[in-house]
């Protein structure tokens, strides 16, 4: 019997959500993004085909395996985070930040002997990779046990970056990130956040909020003002935290219903929500589950209120959930396009399609209020990140 896929209810609290994550705040943000050489708006592609087959009205993927050719959305956070470092080493004041200043010849000079450091389960690896190449600076990047090497090798590919798959889980990858970063005069580019260590963090979450910005623009030149629902996948849960405290100021207080989605193994926000204290929970040990990106124990502690008070419900889905997604969107079985997804891109998608397709999930979709009036916005946040597991999965 393949193990369930659980969901709670959230208690929507209601609070203010961080100004840092208002769409004025974060213009500047989009501002910089557009500045880059390879900028372009990922698409978002519409699923008519499986949204009938569902039984629901829209289907719509923002397809970040697009974003900047680095295969997920991560270099939005990377980029913008060290571009505010850099900033700040260079003591260069007011906005925008813009590619062109960072990249200006006598800058170089002053910059090109700095090294970034950061723990990943791989994307935001990637994405610290590429933007110290666009800067010129260097990376060097921690990964946790169970790395499988090609995630490890696609970042050593950009411009021979330092990796090293260690032997601790990712959390504690982290903590050696940081910790190398002190004594070494590193600079840590990390996407959670520490005691004492917020404003790179906060720079990465907005970062994110891009995606989010060109999705509800690519909705509204459809006609759609609002989506009914969102899926948002977590790991700390920086992005969800970005995105969705992004539509809590887009929509006035009011986003669409929101579920925050996890691996069943490492679901920490989830387990962060059941405890009901209001306070999150770390999940400890080495969790094993194919979602690589999202297997992280201990939720971002700067972006766990925005998911505490404005997200509608959170899901535990196990490794199925995600090939399920991954095989929906490789083989779709009517005339709407294939997408490419990683594990961690597609378990959303898994999730509504087995809520829709399993008698046994009817009542959970009820709960959600997933029919033939809602328009649906996920986010495949990672493409074929693992050729030889996505060839397993998908064939
Ligand atoms: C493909 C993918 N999706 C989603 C996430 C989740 O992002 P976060 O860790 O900010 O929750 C990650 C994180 O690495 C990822 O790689």
């Amino acid at each position: 019997m393949k193990p369930p896929i659980t969901i709670i209810p959230g208690a929507a609290q209601g609070q203010a959500v961080t100004p840092l994550l208002a769409p004025a705040a974060v213009a500047a943000v989009r501002r910089f993004h557009q500045s880059l050489p390879d900028y372009q708006p990922t698409p978002l592609v519409s699923l008519p085909g499986l949204a009938r087959k569902l039984g629901v009205a829209n289907i719509f993927v923002k397809d970040e395996s697009q974003r900047f050719g680095l295969n997920a959305f991560k270099g939005l956070g990377a980029s913008y985070a060290m571009a505010t470092i850099l900033a700040a080493y260079l003591q260069l004041s007011g906005d925008p930040l813009d590619y062109a200043m960072l990249t200006a010849p006598a800058v170089r000079q002053q910059i090109q002997t700095l090294t970034f450091i950061t723990a990943t389960d791989g994307n935001h690896g990637k994405g610290v990779a590429w933007a110290a190449a666009l800067f010129g600076c260097r990376a060097i990047v921690l990964m946790p046990r169970g790395t499988k090497p090609c995630r490890a090798e696609a970042i050593r590919a950009i411009n021979g970056t330092r990796v090293e798959i260690t032997d601790l889980n990712y959390d504690d990858a982290v903590r050696q990130a940081a910790q190398l970063a002190d004594e070494n005069g590193y600079l840590l580019i990390q996407d959670t956040g520490l005691a004492g260590y917020e404003a790179i963090p906060n720079a990465i979450t907005q970062g994110y909020t891009t995606m989010a910005a060109e999705a509800l623009e690519q909705l509204y030149d459809r006609g759609i003002a609002k989506p009914s629902h969102v899926f948002l996948q977590a790991g700390v849960g920086s992005m969800a935290g970005g995105v969705l405290g992004y539509l809590a100021h887009y929509y006035d207080q009011a986003p669409p219903l929101t579920t925050i989605v996890e691996p069943d193994t490492v679901a920490c926000i989830y387990k962060s929500v059941a405890q009901g204290n209001g306070q999150p929970l770390a999940v400890g040990g080495h969790p094993e589950t194919i979602m690589a990106g999202l297997n992280c124990g201990e939720p971002n502690p700067l972006t766990w209120p925005i998911l505490r008070d404005y997200a509608s419900f959170y899901a535990r889905c196990p490794d199925w959930v995600a090939e399920l997604g991954m095989q929906t969107l490789a083989h779709p079985q009517t005339s709407d396009p294939a997408i490419v997804a990683g594990e961690s891109g597609a378990v959303s998608l898994g999730l509504l399609v087995a809520l829709s397709q399993d008698q046994n999930l009817t009542s959970l979709k009820a709960q959600l209020q997933l029919d033939y009036n809602s328009t649906i916005l996920l986010f495949n946040t990672e493409g074929n990140t693992d050729p030889e597991g996505y060839q397993a999965i998908v064939g």
